[in-house]
């Protein structure tokens, strides 16, 4: 392969690039961000990188959740805590019923760019170019909003700080502790209509924190207990700011190259072509990675891609993330997952059961169906134990609020209840109640698989 380079990917094929009427203004905008601190630290994504090999052995769980596309619009403090308010608790339920760790990765601090089907959009006989998200133009159906604006680079770099500024002081001084976080669990139990069902395992956590505080582990004694880890990730689809945003490491004895606008990166399901821009791009640099895995993909591509993305075959640089639709995953992810195993390729195989799984309701609305969500998770899930391979996270949309985007759930959203607070800026989202249910029963299905796995292990000694 040719020699790779940050800007290597401006020689190839690329798909979903905005149409800048400024070409010159984009440059002076992204020279001017090359200039500006690194979001993250290459230490964190080693870090992570290094979480995610656990995962691939089977001794951890992935989380992966937040924001379809963050806003400038809902940009405030308390859509960010309400939101890492939510990851945490499905953490700790999460964490209950697999009994090991859970990787938290926020879809957040940097997910603010949109691939779309179509380049433009049609109403009412006017042709404006296609909302892109806040990156690159604006929603509103007119022709200078729609315009890709490269300002928009940079303020999502300075949102993007922000965001991570708070969401680092929430993982570290003192908000992620165990007590508090189970204490909203609890409080959501006891409103919940679907509360009965969850009521045991959430008591079963209460007691296993008194335990611990008898025994004198106390998030004032224990660090674990008080503070979290949790990392950032977002699509890399525009490869311009992902350029300048890449960092040849000093600290480190790594010494590659790292994208610092976030720990993982991930290459979506409409711009991972072998011969692409995104594929080249992210081949060189040393974060973590994932790749949407859509019903589309043949096999035999994605060992090749694997091949380009993961050459040594490192567990935890790079994350599979099928998104199969909950009609299309039992038969489409099983050949995948077969062909994976076979090649003897170190992956985590993660569910994203949202992309595969978007409807439109009668009332116009486009919309997910909670049912079909939790039945492509189980879909996974009973694909990898037929093949005899490791189900390892999941991958959501959802919203720390109390949004009306996604049918169903213990609110029973139904198809005219969508109008009530639908705010997505692009696909459907969880609300806070229905991520959690979520939690649960997932949960229980990691539960399953333990109680199963200690019955093989019994039966073999
Ligand atoms: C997304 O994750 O927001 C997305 C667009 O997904 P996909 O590439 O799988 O369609
Ligand atoms: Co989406």
């Amino acid at each position: 392969m040719a020699e790779w380079t940050p800007n290597s990917w401006r020689g190839f094929p690329i798909q979903q690039v905005p149409d800048y009427p400024d070409l010159d203004h984009l440059a002076a905008v992204e020279s001017q961000i090359a200039s500006c601190p690194p979001l993250v630290f290459v230490g964190e994504a080693q870090r992570l990188k290094r979480d995610l090999a656990a995962v691939v052995e089977g001794r951890a769980f992935l989380l992966q959740g937040g924001d379809c596309a963050e806003s400038f619009a809902e940009f405030s403090p308390n859509n960010i805590r309400d939101t890492f308010g939510v990851l945490l608790q499905m953490a700790v339920v999460l964490t209950f019923g697999a009994a090991m760790p859970i990787v938290k990765v926020g879809r957040l601090a940097g997910q603010f760019a949109k691939p779309r089907s179509a380049p433009t959009e049609t109403i009412d006989g006017v042709e404006l170019p296609s909302y892109r998200g806040d990156m690159v133009n604006a929603m509103e159906f007119e022709a200078a909003a729609r315009r890709p604006d490269p300002e928009r680079l940079l303020q999502v770099y300075h949102q993007s700080a922000a965001t991570l500024n708070l969401l680092r002081a929430f993982a570290q001084g003192g908000f992620a502790n165990l007590e508090d976080v189970h204490r909203w669990t609890r409080g959501f139990v006891q409103e919940s209509p679907m509360g009965e069902r969850f009521m045991q395992v959430s008591e079963r956590i209460g007691e296993a924190i008194e335990f611990m505080r008898a025994c004198g582990i106390t998030p004032e004694s224990t660090r674990q207990l008080r503070e979290t880890e949790f990392y950032t990730s977002h699509e890399a689809l525009l490869l311009g700011y992902e350029q300048a945003m890449t960092r040849v490491d000093t600290i480190t004895d790594d010494g590659g190259p790292y994208s610092t606008s976030a720990h993982m990166l991930w290459i979506g399901d409409r711009t991972r072509q072998l011969d692409g821009a995104h594929v080249e791009y992210m081949r060189g640099i040393h974060n973590p990675i994932g790749m949407k895995c859509g019903p589309s993909l043949p096999a035999d591509d994605l060992l090749r891609l694997i091949e380009v993305l993961n050459p040594d075959n490192t567990p935890g640089r790079l994350t599979l993330i099928a998104r199969m639709g909950s009609d299309q995953v039992r038969d489409k992810l099983a050949p995948l997952v077969r062909a994976v195993k076979a090649a003897g390729a170190q992956v985590v195989w993660s569910c994203d059961p949202m992309h595969g799984n978007t409807v439109k309701s009668s009332t116009g609305y486009k919309t997910r169906p909670v049912d079909r969500i939790l039945d492509e998770v189980r879909g996974f899930f009973e694909v990898h134990e037929a093949e005899g391979t490791y189900a390892g996270g999941v991958h959501f949309e959802m919203t720390g609020q109390d949004v009306t985007e996604c049918l169903g759930g213990g609110q029973a959203i139904t198809e005219v209840g969508l109008a009530d607070r639908y705010h997505t800026h692009c696909d459907p989202r969880l609300n806070a109640s229905q991520a959690l249910e979520l939690a649960f029963l997932i949960a229980d299905m990691l539960k399953t698989r333990r109680s199963g796995a200690s019955l093989a292990l019994a039966e073999a000694s």
